[in-house]
């Protein structure tokens, strides 16, 4: 069994990076966003001019032994970088978010991530949010969270977010678009989106942030 990481999993836009930042504020550990990793590696991918409608296992191979990524911790916070650049609002484009979902349904890019993902544990107690962090990468996690919201909230919130959504976006546009990355993240074959059997189930269209953040801190043994 492991103790040290708080497991958050969930679909788009279920609010699990402001959950998991304030998990880590309050507790004052590190936090993790896999969703970010996958992000720095779409963002250089798109600048190295790979095609990710149809993206070629080859090719991403390639991509793969040429990039590396890093956490750098920041003050209180950790920081990714990809060949040592700093990632920061880059990797929160429409243009990573779009084709986001097409880079980690490759078999070879979730491999990538296994180990680096894994090792971060060593630094002790951390909050870690994403798609399969309590099925695939964490699996004997103690502390394993569900989050989801109904399909509207999580578009409303995703529309909310400045600089995230393309210019003359709709919340039927946006919805659209998190349906169409959730189709990718749960259909595909390795690491599929799912919540794990013993995972809390956390819904929190009608919670506040405060709510969703006690729960999960209340719960963690
Ligand atoms: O913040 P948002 O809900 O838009 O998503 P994210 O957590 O930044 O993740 C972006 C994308 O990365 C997801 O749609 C997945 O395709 C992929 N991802 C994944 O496959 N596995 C993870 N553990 C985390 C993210």
């Amino acid at each position: 069994m492991i103790d040290n990481v708080i497991a958050i999993d969930g679909p788009a836009a279920s609010g699990k990076s402001t959950i998991a930042q304030k998990v880590s504020e309050t507790l004052s550990i590190p936090y993790i966003s896999t969703g970010n990793m996958y992000r720095a590696l779409t963002w250089y991918a798109l600048q190295k001019g790979l095609d990710l409608n149809n993206p070629d296992e080859k090719a991403m191979k390639d991509l793969l032994a040429t990039a590396e990524l890093t956490y750098a911790k920041a003050g209180d916070k950790f920081e990714i970088r990809l060949n040592k650049q700093e990632m920061g609002p880059l990797i929160r484009a429409p243009e990573v978010t779009s084709h986001v979902s097409n880079l980690a349904a490759m078999p070879c890019v979730r491999e990538w991530m296994l180990d680096k993902q894994r090792s971060l544990a060593k630094l002790g107690l951390i909050v870690m949010e994403g798609r399969d962090i309590g099925t695939v990468i964490f699996p004997g996690s103690k502390n394993k969270f569900f989050l989801t919201a109904s399909p509207m909230v999580r578009a409303k919130r995703r529309l909310a977010q400045s600089g995230e959504t393309t210019d003359g976006s709709t919340i039927e546009s946006v919805a659209r678009e998190i349906e169409e990355r959730d189709r990718i993240d749960t259909t595909r074959k390795t690491a599929p989106l799912r919540k794990a059997d013993d995972a809390l189930l956390i819904d929190s269209s009608d919670m506040t942030i405060e709510e969703v953040v006690n729960k999960i801190i209340s719960c963690v043994k």
